[in-house]
């Protein structure tokens, strides 16, 4: 969710990621950074009125998701290697399937990318 609206709306890295607490007297930001999600309270609840059982679910709906999305298109994936696979046995030419043989390289590397940004 990092690039999407939150972004857009200048809300930073930290203002979930090291929500303010007391100190005393004092109000400082929380330097243990870890999951918003143990925190809702504090990491979400200072811009957003709803409830914290609402706030979680949210947030599971759009991670499951992506979730559900990467494994859609690592399903593709795995059926255009097949293919390719079933192409190259059936005899086509190398130079025929080097378009098919780009696009797998080019999209493994963005599955890798996305997968790496997600979790
Ligand atoms: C609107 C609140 C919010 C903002 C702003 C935000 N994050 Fe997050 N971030 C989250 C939530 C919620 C999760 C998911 C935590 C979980 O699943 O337990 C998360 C997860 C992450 C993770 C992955 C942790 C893991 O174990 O998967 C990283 C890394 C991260 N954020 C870094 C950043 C960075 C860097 C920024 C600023 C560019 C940022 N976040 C901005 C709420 C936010
Ligand atoms: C500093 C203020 C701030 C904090 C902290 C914050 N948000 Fe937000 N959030 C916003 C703003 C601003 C928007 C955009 C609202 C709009 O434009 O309608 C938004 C939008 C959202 C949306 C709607 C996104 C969409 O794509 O529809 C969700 C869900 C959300 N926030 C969840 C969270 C969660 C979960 C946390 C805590 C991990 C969090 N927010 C922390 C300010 C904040």
């Amino acid at each position: 969710m990092e690039p999407g609206l939150h972004a857009r709306s200048g809300v930073a890295c930290a203002d979930c990621h090291m929500p303010y607490m007391r100190d005393g007297a004092s109000k400082v930001s929380d330097h243990w950074v870890r999951s918003p999600l143990l925190n809702i309270n504090r990491a979400c609840q200072v811009c957003h009125l709803f409830p914290k059982e609402e706030m979680a679910a949210r947030v599971d709906r759009i991670q499951q998701r992506n979730f559900d999305l990467l494994q859609r298109a690592a399903k593709a994936l795995m059926d255009q290697m097949d293919a390719i696979i079933a192409m190259q046995a059936a005899g086509v030419l190398h130079e025929d399937l080097a378009e098919s043989l780009a696009l797998q390289r080019a999209l493994s590397g963005v599955w890798t990318l996305s997968r790496l940004k997600i979790r």
